[in-house]
């Protein structure tokens, strides 16, 4: 069974607060995290703190993160950029419950400026608790680490 804890959490400003609500749900739930900001409402980039946690997952330090931006949208962009991370967008408790059967997304991504804390906090219990199915969805996904970093358009 695939450890869950710490968990790696990550916001800007916009998804401060959102985050804040599900550190403390979390940790009532006996869950261990670990915050790598933002850490107040003050503007900053979402980029940086996406970074942070991403890095963290794909680097196997971390078998589990939650990033929330004011959309999520940002956050899912940079999170995605790296290796081995497979970063969900969720905004309803079945997109969340496939990130994990199909995808085993191990980020889970919230916009803080588009649901209610109440919500959130269902989709992360969802996140949590609903295992990878396997079987063939193991293939599909080990394909995304087959496609090169450097593919795409060239700077040239
Ligand atoms: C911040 O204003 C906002 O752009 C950010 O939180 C996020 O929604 C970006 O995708």
């Amino acid at each position: 069974m695939e450890n869950l804890t710490p968990i790696a959490l990550g916001s800007d400003h916009a998804g401060y607060a959102l985050k804040e609500f599900i550190k403390a749900y979390l940790i009532d739930l006996n869950l261990e995290v670990k915050d790598f900001g933002t850490l107040s409402e003050d503007s900053v980039d979402y980029t940086d703190f996406g970074i942070r946690v991403a890095q963290k997952v794909a680097e196997g330090e971390f078998n589990r993160g939650i990033l929330i931006c004011g959309t999520g949208l940002g956050m899912s962009m940079v999170a995605n950029r790296f290796k081995y991370v497979r970063a969900a967008l969720c905004h309803d408790i079945f997109s969340a419950m496939m990130s994990r059967r199909h995808n085993d997304a191990n980020i889970l991504v919230l916009g803080g400026r588009v649901i209610g804390s109440e919500l959130a906090r269902e989709i992360v219990q969802t996140w949590l608790k609903t295992p990878f199915e396997d079987g063939r969805h193991r293939a599909r996904i080990e394909k995304f680490d087959t496609i090169p970093c450097s593919s795409g358009r060239s700077d040239a």
